[in-house]
């Protein structure tokens, strides 16, 4: 991060869009004129133009109970309908919808039409097992298309999703089906991952049986497990249901009720920084408006010729906005992939650009990072003549992987956009418009069309030129998030409280503006880190931490990594109870793989330090500023404020 920052201060580079993407980009300079005239005229008119409304909506915002907007609320319209149905009867049904690749290297190319068919086939089956308008189905699967299919089938009947990424523990799936009360699970045997099988439906087993003295999950009445990793596994007869089979029993007739603009759609866990993940909650008609509109112009979508691939887990907004909502609703083709990006060798991803022919590429910076490593002639070996546009999300990318990825990936013609946007704004928020914004290495740049954005002091004054503050979102966007499920306090107090006068949504992250009003995101100012483009919170690793017979106390800080942006950095005390334990084990492996059977292997410790006292302020509170400044080897800072002032300096003789 430090690195980052240092060399964006120095960036000078430009590169405007050459003549012939600007020609012929679908994006135009005029898109921002109208929205600065009539904001939400101007959103009104994209959801009109980009959507299928059963009922047309005759009010755009409705902001009388901030911070819980309503968009489009007197419209209807059904998710799946529009993702789906409209384009078969427009006459795209043979245009493939997904090219799946499975990490074996198997394939399977769905139409249009076929994943229409399957869809509805799922929702009757959603439908069968008793799922209604408004139930919460959990999802927990590998990059299959039956991920896809099961998120669709679950919007289509009007019920809510949540998506829990693959790589979650048992435990963080079992938090998240209690927060959500799900009745039904969704998942698979196993999936296939670096060569081998890895479970899924053992961890299903696991969550539902834990017991921290409430009882094992009750809310769940079945759990619908796909075939795919042919993997053994146990079964709960009445509870457990094979989708093949049960899939072969039901119609593939199903009509696509209309929906209010307001129902929920979907429920994404997030970290924040406490130890409960928050259940965040995105509704249809505003979330798809502005999934569909920043698909089709930050991407420069020619869903006639264009082959899409986003890398991003559908257990991710990633894979929410720009795998399966965003795309579909625009008609595109995209690729899917199951696998790791260097099964079975460093360059699969290349692969499968070339096999597909892809167009428009999205990725996040750590993978970059992570080719840049291996080295040029892995893609160099592979014909990559047919990307066109080259995307990042996830955190801020450095102008040095930014230029590697443009010349190396891109061949050197092709443009970057830099998409900064979080699970809560629901879709990219700020990013160049390919054809129109001469790019920054380095820049995330300007907010869209239509996007209220700030870098403000502690005050809430708009910094000057050249000057870094707090980035804040000033006015309601159609894809905001509508709380946080079950608790609409946390969702004030979280994001709305900080500039509350102002009406200001606070991201949670610093950014600076430079002379031209561009905006450069820093990283997080709170206890958030963020390992590969993902979210974390300290709070939750350490409560982890705490969780072990070995663990009295637990400090955890982000510390930047060179590839994956921070890494999980934890200080651990021992009890003292059991230090005599302590010394006869590997303490530090020890909690590095509690924290990943805890939480989910991407949060586990890159290192963890065992010391015997942590830096506290007089009140108690962990100064973790100086902890940051030990993993990442510096100077160590101001330590005035310590109760206890030598503590830095053992903790460091300790570390290094
Ligand atoms: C946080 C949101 C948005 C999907 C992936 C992550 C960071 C995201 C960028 C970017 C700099 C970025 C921010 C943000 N972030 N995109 N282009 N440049 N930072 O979603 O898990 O909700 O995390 O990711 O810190 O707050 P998320």
């Amino acid at each position: 991060m430090a690195d980052t920052i240092d060399n964006l201060l120095h960036e000078t580079r430009r590169f405007p869009p050459s003549e012939e993407f600007a020609a012929n980009a679908v994006a135009k300079a005029d898109l921002y004129e109208r929205a600065r005239a009539d904001r939400l005229g101007f959103w009104a008119e994209q959801a009109r133009e980009l959507l299928h409304w059963s009922t047309p909506f005759t009010t755009t915002l409705d902001w009388s109970n901030p911070p819980f907007a309503k968009w489009f609320a007197d419209g209807e319209l059904n998710v799946a309908y529009n993702c789906l149905d409209r384009h078969v009867l427009a006459g795209n049904g043979d245009r493939v919808a997904l090219y799946w690749e499975g990490e074996p290297g198997d394939s399977r190319a769905i139409t249009y039409a076929e994943l229409t068919s399957e869809v509805k086939k799922a929702a009757n089956l959603l439908t069968a097992l008793g799922v209604g308008e408004g139930d919460r189905v959990a999802i927990y699967l590998p990059m299959i298309p039956e991920a896809i299919i099961s998120m669709l089938a679950v919007a289509r009947i009007g019920a809510v999703h949540s998506v829990v990424f693959g790589g979650f523990s048992a435990e963080s799936l079992r938090a998240r089906i209690d927060d959500a009360n799900a009745k039904l699970v969704i998942t698979a045997d196993g999936g296939w991952r670096k060569g081998k099988v890895s479970p899924l439906k053992p961890a299903v087993d696991e969550a539902l049986a834990l017991d921290h003295g409430d009882g094992p999950a009750d809310s769940v009445e079945h759990v619908l497990v796909v075939k795919r990793g042919d993997n053994d596994i146990d079964w709960v007869d009445g509870r457990d249901l094979w989708w093949h089979e049960e899939i072969a029993q039901v119609s593939d007739e199903h009509e696509a009720k209309p929906f209010g603009a307001e129902h929920p759609l979907f429920i994404l866990y997030t970290s924040g920084t406490t130890g409960k993940p928050k259940g965040i909650l995105h509704t249809s008609g505003g979330y798809l408006t502005q999934a569909a509109f920043t698909h089709k112009n930050v991407f420069d979508l020619k869903p006639e010729t264009d082959v899409y691939w986003s890398t991003a887990d559908v257990g991710w907004i990633t894979g929410h906005t720009y795998v399966v909502y965003g795309p579909l609703a625009n008609g595109a083709t995209e690729v899917i992939y199951e696998g790791t990006p260097d099964h079975p060798e460093p360059g699969r991803w290349w692969d499968i650009v070339e096999k597909y022919q892809v167009s428009l590429f999205y990725a996040a910076p750590t993978a970059i990072r992570g080719f840049m490593k291996q080295g040029r002639q892995i893609p160099l070996a592979r014909d990559l003549s047919s990307l066109r546009l080259l995307g990042s999300v996830g955190e801020p990318i450095n102008p040095e992987a930014w230029i590697w990825y443009r010349d190396i990936i891109g061949g050197g013609r092709t443009p970057i956009v830099d998409t900064w946007w979080q699970t809560e704004t629901g879709a990219i928020m700020i990013s160049a418009l390919p054809g129109v914004t001469t790019l920054k290495p380095g820049s995330a740049q300007v907010p869209l069309p239509g996007i209220s954005i700030d870098v403000v002091t502690d005050a809430g004054e708009p910094v000057g030129p050249d000057e870094g503050g707090l980035l804040v979102v000033t006015e309601p966007w159609p894809s905001m998030a509508r709380g946080i499920w079950g608790d609409p306090e946390r969702f004030k107090e979280t994001y709305w409280d900080r500039f509350k006068e102002r009406g200001y949504y606070f991201a949670g992250d610093g950014a600076r503006k430079d002379k031209d009003g561009e905006i450069w995101l820093l990283g997080r100012v709170d206890d958030v880190m963020n390992v590969s483009g993902h979210r974390l919170s300290t709070a939750e690793i350490e409560s982890a931490l705490v969780a072990h017979p070995l663990t009295a106390e637990a400090a955890v800080v982000g510390a930047s990594d060179e590839t994956t942006g921070q890494a999980v950095v934890a200080f651990v005390i021992i009890k003292d109870s059991q230090k005599s334990a302590a010394a006869a084990e590997d303490v530090a492996s020890e909690l590095r793989n509690h924290v990943a059977a805890q939480i989910g292997p991407i949060a586990r410790p890159r290192q963890v330090y065992v010391v015997n006292e942590l830096p506290k302020t007089r009140s108690g509170k962990i100064m973790r500023r100086l902890l940051r400044d030990v993993a990442e080897g510096r100077e160590i800072g101001d330590t005035t404020t310590l109760a206890d002032t030598t503590v830095m300096q053992v903790i460091a003789t300790a570390v290094h």
